[in-house]
């Protein structure tokens, strides 16, 4: 005689409800959205069906749509033109560059939005690298120098949080003395602490033009910052040092296929923990959903679920404004 019948628990939707253990909604997630120069244009990212790059006029009515549909925090991106790229990345700090006006603008006309610029030199680098390059080698410190001046800047704009995902070492730290000294002691510090060298990011760097350059004289990849795959006790190692060196949040990144990362960090940390389902994996299911191969919708509510319940407090994703449309309802 069987007495132990788990599927007491699942015979209706009701009963389902009640014993859930994880419930996704629209607060739980941050846009990421690519910013471009112009006036009311905006761009089709190929790879990315549904995404775009917009102006900055059209990236605030983006702001305020997401902000009435749930979506309280936004991770900015900017397509740097070409003229204004060297090795230095100082246009990063620009007090009137792309991205300081962008911040201004969408905190000027979406105050509570919660505005999370990019902190990283691959978009401003004539070398497509996150940091700059001597020798043929990315230098970390002098790298670290130039995160902390971009950091200040985009606190001086208005942002609330800085999400530093270039990985050199010690640079959670040297922001966040920066941040202190400037007075932004409010500021916070979201920081990509495992960050993988990931195929996944490809339609993303041919969002931004940001992939490595092809050239002899420089690494074509960025596994000599990004962490190898091939591990996971590395990734605690990362995030005890940003943890330590004064992380408000940390990141692991890509998505779905490192949610075993995420739940050992989970079991390990109680700083909130954001997980980035990134281009490859927004790319993957749209693909597949255009084909009819896999319900879009479903599929798109089912990973993000995955995600949270890995021990996700948030979720970077291409997928929430459709997301959130979809949750409601
Ligand atoms: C670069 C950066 C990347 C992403 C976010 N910031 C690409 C990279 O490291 O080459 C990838 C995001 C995505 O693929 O969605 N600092």
């Amino acid at each position: 005689m069987i007495y132990s019948r788990n599927r007491r628990l699942r015979v209706n939707e009701s009963i389902r409800s009640l014993v859930r253990e994880n419930v996704l909604t629209a607060n739980d997630f941050v846009m990421p959205i690519f910013v471009m120069e112009g006036e009311n244009v905006q761009e089709p990212i190929p790879s990315m069906p549904g995404i775009f790059r917009r102006s900055i006029d059209l990236t605030v009515k983006e702001c305020k749509e997401l902000f009435s549909l749930g979506v309280k925090a936004v991770n900015l991106y900017m397509k740097v033109s070409e003229n204004l790229k060297d090795n230095t990345g100082k246009e990063a700090w620009n007090k009137n560059g792309l991205m300081q006006n962008t911040i201004r603008a969408i905190k000027d006309a979406v105050p509570e939005m919660i505005v999370m610029p990019d902190v990283a030199l691959d978009p401003y680098s004539i070398y497509g690298h996150d940091g700059i390059i001597e020798n043929g080698k990315i230098v970390n410190d002098a790298t670290n120098d130039a995160l902390a001046r971009m950091s200040v800047s985009h606190a001086e704009a208005g942002a609330d949080i800085v999400a530093p995902s270039d990985m050199m070492d010690g640079r959670v730290q040297i922001i966040r003395e920066a941040l202190e000294e400037s007075g932004f002691t409010d500021v916070g510090i979201l920081s990509y602490a495992a960050k993988y060298a990931s195929s996944f990011y490809g339609p993303f760097r041919s969002a931004l033009d940001s992939a490595p350059k092809d050239n002899m004289e420089i690494p074509k990849d960025k596994k000599t910052y990004q962490m190898d795959f091939h591990n996971s006790r590395e990734a605690l190692n990362e995030v005890f040092k940003d943890v330590e060196e004064g992380a408000d949040i940390i990141m692991i990144k890509p998505g779905l296929p490192y949610l075993d990362i995420v739940s050992k960090v989970r079991e390990l940390i109680d700083l909130p923990i954001a997980v980035y389902n990134v281009s490859g994996e927004y790319a993957m299911v749209k693909a597949a959903a255009q084909n009819g191969w896999l319900d879009n919708d479903k599929t798109i509510i089912e990973s993000l679920t995955c995600i949270k319940r890995a021990g996700a407090d948030m979720i970077f994703t291409y997928f929430a404004k459709e997301a959130a449309m979809i949750l409601n309802k």
